[in-house]
């Protein structure tokens, strides 16, 4: 058969990405990151859309250029419709739309949490999860259960009610003052430090959801309390913070994995999304899988983060699924899941 080309684009936060994908293996994947919010303390949308519009073209020419891709080869554009910052998602939308129009070819509107999840069918040589099953959706803006039924019947289980678990790690970092992101420090940081040297607030929360808010709360009036009585608290116990708070963000995790995997009895266990990329999860999924004899599947650390390749995989489902955008489509903030 021929093969198909597709190209992705993600820009629904503050990493301008494009991939280049034939038919499920990654040729290309280039990803601009905007360091500009790192002194903010989190992402300022109105420049993360300046830095879109100035990073898409490059960045689409890097991943065409890097694949050996033209222009005319490309079979079909997959873009990010939302949900993420409206200012950065019109971006990535309109450039879809004009290339469509100007090459004509046809294009797909991806949900981002979905691209987060389908990353795992990406050919990397490796075993892919199979129908039905469960991923622990992690980022800086969402936290979900989903069971996967198929590429395009998703439900959600449960969700947070406050905090999402990326948010959870950059907003107790900030409070660490670590810069933004912080959520790969204190992953750094707390690898040499003890779980248990520090006990942190665990919500109770209702079904399948989270809450990560009483966390955050937690840390912040403990920090305070010891920061006044010794200045250097925080730098003398830093590794101990560190691994203390990842491993009660964990057990929030976890606690509600292990009921959503007990009560439906699905063994096939994934994690997706930025936090995806934390090693204590990373740890803590194969060594839950190997005592409850789950299968797990833990993604490539480059498609945990936001990526193009994940939306250029989620569009190649889409398009088996014949479900085309046309020139009306526009990016949705809050688009349903
Ligand atoms: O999926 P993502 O790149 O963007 C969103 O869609 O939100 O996730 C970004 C989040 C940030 O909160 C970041 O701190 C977190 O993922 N993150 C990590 C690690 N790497 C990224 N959190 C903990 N440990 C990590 N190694
Ligand atoms: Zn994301």
């Amino acid at each position: 058969h021929k093969p198909l080309v597709i190209l992705g684009i993600e820009s629904s936060c503050d990493d301008t990405s494009a991939a280049i994908l034939k038919d499920d293996t990654i040729l290309s994947n280039v990803t601009a990151s905007q360091a500009i919010h790192e002194q903010y303390g989190g992402v300022v949308p109105e420049l993360a859309s300046r830095a879109h519009q100035q990073n898409i073209i490059p960045v689409v020419d890097a991943a065409l250029k890097k694949a050996s891709i033209q222009l005319k080869d490309i079979d079909l554009i997959a873009f990010t419709q939302g949900p993420g910052l409206m200012g950065s998602l019109v971006v990535g939308t309109a450039f879809a739309k004009s290339l469509s129009l100007a090459i004509n070819k046809p294009m797909v509107a991806v949900h981002h949490m979905h691209g987060h999840i389908l990353a795992h069918f990406i050919n990397e040589g490796t075993p892919k999860p199979h129908f039905p099953f469960i991923c622990l959706t992690v980022s800086g803006g969402h936290t979900q259960l989903v069971q996967v039924n198929s590429p395009v019947e998703m439900i959600i289980l449960g969700s947070t009610i406050d905090d999402a678990a990326g948010e959870a790690f950059d907003k107790t970092a900030k409070i660490l003052g670590f810069p933004y992101p912080g959520g790969p420090l204190i992953d750094k940081f707390a690898k040499e430090g003890n779980t248990t040297a520090f006990i942190f607030a665990k919500p109770q929360v209702d079904g399948y959801n989270f809450s990560f808010s009483g966390l955050k709360t937690s840390v912040l009036y403990f920090i305070q309390k010891e920061v006044a009585k010794n200045p250097n608290f925080i730098a003398e116990n830093r590794a101990d913070l560190c691994a203390s708070i990842q491993a009660t963000i964990l057990e929030i995790l976890f606690k509600q994995l292990r009921k959503v995997a007990k009560d439906t009895g699905i063994t096939e266990i994934a994690i997706a999304g930025g936090v995806s990329a934390n090693s204590g999860l990373r740890a803590k999924l194969e060594a839950e899988g190997k005592e409850k004899g789950w299968n797990v599947y833990i993604p490539k650390f480059e498609y945990c983060t936001d990526n193009a390749a994940m939306i250029a995989i989620a569009g190649k489902f889409l398009a088996e699924n014949n479900d085309f955008a046309d020139q009306q489509i526009s990016a949705n903030a809050r688009l349903p899941f």
